[in-house]
């Protein structure tokens, strides 16, 4: 009955045992264990490339050291105006570059588009050293509305990026929803399409607390290591966190989740659409729509759980997870149809 947020969700029962087994004898510390250093391997084969890897236990650590690794404290960081690095992170980024300055691009489904930052690059750049530099941008896949970019718009982003220098990050903390809806590979989506980093989330999608940063770019690597443990982000017991990661990734279990996810909101849409208004197209794990006052009451009163969207009164946000059953989803589609 809960859709409120995927970071409800309990622990998936593979990861909570590798956790577990993890737990045996003494390991070495800050990153030298044997299941860091498998993690660092394994993500090096998952994305088909040289790779870094960083774990950490929150979205905004990943997205706040990727921001420090690319962004000058002059530097301007291009982001949706919607996204969590802007409206949900209290001023971390800024905090982690010192002062940075964030840019919100503004644009339909939680997306811009290459054209729209091109439009904002444009106006930069005539009063010289009296205005920041932009250096980054940050897209988020799958965004805050629930949509995933395609593969041609990250490149035609990324090409923009190429033309003015920029670092292109990645914010997925739903990666693994967005990479099931594009059916492609973790590489495409990432550093084939031109992306330098991405902040891997794995919380929302069946970990306990575990998330990576990921660089590509081996320019932007620099003193990542001294970063992280600046930013007081160097977990003593990092064993913990990447033995989570790794049973993420073992046997695909974490598409295998992100697709349970994205099944159930699909067929909520498919259910539904023909009767209630939808914001934004259904693409990973989240759906948004609106519903009249006096219905919204009513599915509360039955025990369902989700958020009113912050800055409306009738848009419910709904989130479907790797442990969302389905009979609470039919459950859920009965009472919103019924009049
Ligand atoms: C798009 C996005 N990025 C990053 C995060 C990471 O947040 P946290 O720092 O709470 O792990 C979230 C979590 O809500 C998110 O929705």
């Amino acid at each position: 009955m809960n859709f409120r947020s995927d970071n409800e969700a309990p622990v998936n029962h593979q990861i909570m045992q590798a956790l577990i087994e993890a737990n045996q004898g003494f390991e070495e510390s800050y990153g030298y264990d044997p299941y860091t250093l498998k993690l660092e391997e394994q993500c090096k084969a998952l994305f088909k490339c040289w790779c870094e890897t960083l774990p950490l236990t929150t979205g905004t650590a990943a997205n706040a050291i990727a921001m420090a690794l690319s962004t000058p404290a002059y530097g301007a960081i291009y982001c949706h105006h919607d996204s969590h690095l802007n409206r949900d992170e209290c001023n971390a980024p800024e905090f982690f570059t010192h002062g940075a300055k964030l840019i919100g691009l503004h644009g339909q489904n939680g997306k811009f588009t290459a054209q729209d930052l091109a439009t904002a690059l444009e106006s930069m750049g005539a009063h010289a050293e009296h205005e920041c530099l932009p250096t980054t941008v940050s897209i988020t896949q799958a965004t805050e509305a629930g949509t995933v970019h395609t593969l041609d718009e990250i490149r035609a982003i990324s090409h923009v990026c190429k033309e003015h220098e920029l670092a292109l990050h990645m914010d997925g903390a739903r990666f693994a929803n967005a990479l099931q809806f594009l059916g492609c590979s973790a590489a495409d989506m990432t550093w084939k399409s031109g992306v330098d980093m991405v902040s891997f989330g794995a919380t929302k999608n069946g970990a306990m607390m575990a998330e990576a940063l990921i660089v590509f770019n081996a320019k932007l690597n620099k003193q990542i290591k001294r970063l992280r443990k600046r930013s007081a982000h160097l977990i003593s017991k990092m064993r913990y966190v990447s033995a989570q990661l790794l049973a993420y990734l073992e046997d695909d279990l974490w598409l295998h989740m992100a697709s349970h996810a994205n099944k159930l909101a699909q067929h909520f849409y498919q259910e539904t659409h023909k009767n209630i208004d939808f914001l934004h197209p259904v693409e990973a794990n989240e759906a948004f729509c609106r519903l009249p006052l006096e219905k919204i009451g009513q599915l509360r009163e039955q025990g369902f759980g989700f958020h009113i969207w912050p800055g409306t009164q009738d848009v419910i946000r709904l989130v479907f997870s790797h442990a969302t059953p389905e009979d609470s989803v039919e459950n859920f589609i009965r009472s919103v149809l019924k009049s």
